[in-house]
């Protein structure tokens, strides 16, 4: 029952997991923000972009002196940013030069099943032996091995194809092998994709310089510079499960934006679209920003994960869970020259409560705005539209013989079928936790529809495709299945939970 499962999530702390970085960390704000390079395509012929990425090693100096290697795309963390137009096709051609077998998937997007990166299909490395050796150890730890042969498609590279028929929102790419998600994101394996449309270009939002991605993500270094990650043994080609402490979740001392530690950026006195990502495995943000004089500035949102809101919401405080977007105004015109505005996390502490700062640098004009109408187009299911209503509880529990994360009851099975539903069909699922779980669905956006029973909270509002549970909170959405028809997941983006088995199949027919 529920009071057992919270007795064994008691036992796995989720915040005794923190890392401590063996190297010294730089003073906060003294490194600059650095934003993602946009990827060129290598072809804009026959109405659709081309990319290619080559996932590789490379080393980066994310603490400044300190040489990191890392597991990236393009040589670079966070990847390199693919921008798009809504309803333009964008093919990406994988090639995989890591040591180990990848999968990627867009998170956010509205993808047919062959490329959204479900766990088995993998993108295997030059030289990996072959299918038979590609194993699922890490959530059972040694020992498990979960092989499915049908699920199994394996390729050297992969072409990932992306109509992106859907509203313009900020999406991002990452790694999804089943088991080994958690630290082939942690090592570098995320990027951004943005998604965008002649609708939301018109409305007059700040833009160009004054729309700044913030990727956010916690990590923590060795002594040798390399990302501490409780369970990856560089000598081994399988790498073990993480280990039982972090059964919570692997959280870090650093906190990066766009994979800087605690950055610093020279602002104009205007208004700015921040568009943040929580990409943190593990880690809940509550970001506030404030001046130098104790003010706390509006953090105006005007998008959710999935796009555009019918109209802006303002918020002091601004929860985030792992994997959320907010799409957010703050206007620095009214702080003064010279002085800063930290953003800063109000559940970290210490050093994990900074997060970054901008620094106001000159005055300047700002024809920008918010309309107080942002978007037409939500959807407005109601509950009556539902043809079914589902249960799903998010808990922790006993799977393989260890502890683990179960939905339902059980822990993930590429082999098993979990939900089916019909498509076009309404529906509303119920989702209950025992501890934080931020649940997201591949392939459709959910509204939220109550928490505990009672009115979303002001920052639910919008279309959502990872919805933050809270600690003995239940949850209603509602969505309807379209799109696509084929298997898809849906999970939780705890990414060490995820690996360790709290996720399941969602079959679309
Ligand atoms: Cu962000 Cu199933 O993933
Ligand atoms: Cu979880």
């Amino acid at each position: 029952g529920l009071s057992a499962s919270a007795a064994l999530a008691r036992r796995t702390p989720f915040t005794g997991a923190e890392l401590r970085s063996a190297v010294p960390l730089p003073p906060a704000f003294q490194v600059p923000l650095p934003l993602p390079s946009v990827l060129a395509p290598v072809s804009r012929s026959g109405g659709a972009d081309r990319y290619e990425i080559t996932q590789r090693e490379a080393t980066v100096e994310i603490l400044p002196g300190v040489r990191t290697p890392l597991w990236t795309y393009e040589g670079a963390f966070p990847g390199p940013t693919i921008e798009s137009r809504r309803g333009r096709p964008v093919t990406v051609t994988h090639r995989n030069d890591l040591p180990v077998p990848t999968v990627v998937h867009l998170h956010g997007g509205r993808t047919p099943a062959e490329s959204d990166g479900y766990p088995t299909d993998l993108v295997l490395p030059e030289g990996w032996p072959d299918a038979a050796h590609v194993t699922h150890t890490g959530a059972g730890g040694p020992g498990h091995v979960m092989h499915d042969p049908r699920a199994v498609l394996t390729k050297l590279s992969r072409d990932y194809t992306f109509p992106l028929d859907q509203r313009p929102a900020l999406l991002w790419y990452h790694d999804h092998r089943m088991d080994f998600t958690a630290p082939a994101i942690w090592r570098g394996l995320a990027g951004l994709h943005i998604v965008r449309d002649d609708a939301e270009d018109s409305l007059g939002l700040p833009a160009g310089r004054r729309e700044l991605p913030l990727m956010i993500a916690d990590r923590a270094f060795t002594a040798d510079g390399d990302l501490d990650y409780p369970a990856l043994d560089p000598t081994s080609r399988e790498r073990p499960g993480v280990r039982e402490p972090y059964l919570a979740g692997v959280l870090g001392d650093v906190i990066l934006v766009n994979g800087a530690p605690w950055p610093v950026y020279e602002a104009d006195a205007a208004r700015y679209r921040l568009r943040i990502l929580n990409a943190s495995n593990a880690r809940h943000y509550e970001l506030e920003a404030i001046t130098d004089d104790g003010r706390r500035l509006d953090l105006v949102q005007i998008g959710a994960d999935q796009g555009l809101l019918a109209a802006p919401v303002t918020h002091r405080l601004l929860p985030i869970a792992p994997a959320e977007r907010y799409d957010v105004i703050i206007d620095f015109s009214g702080v003064r020259v010279g002085s800063r505005v930290r953003v800063v996390n109000r559940l970290g502490s210490g050093r994990t409560r900074d997060v970054m700062a901008f620094r106001v640098a000159r005055e300047v004009t700002d024809d920008s705005r918010i309309p107080r109408v942002l978007s037409t187009d939500l959807p407005t299911w109601r509950r009556s539209d539902a043809v079914r209503v589902r249960d799903f509880s998010f808990r922790a529990g006993r799977m393989h013989g260890g502890h683990g994360w179960l939905i339902g009851g059980l822990p993930f099975d590429p082999a098993r079928s979990d939900v089916t539903a019909g498509f076009g069909d309404v529906e509303v699922w119920r989702l209950i936790a025992d501890v934080h779980h931020p649940v997201h669905l591949h392939l459709v956006g959910f509204r939220v529809l109550s928490r505990r029973g009672r009115p979303p909270l002001p920052h639910d509002a919008g279309l959502k495709d990872t919805v933050s549970l809270r600690p003995g909170e239940s949850v209603e959405i509602i969505t309807r299945f379209d799109g696509y028809r084929g298997r898809y997941l849906f999970h939780c983006h705890n990414a060490e939970h995820e690996d360790m088995g709290m996720m399941a199949n969602l079959e679309i027919i």
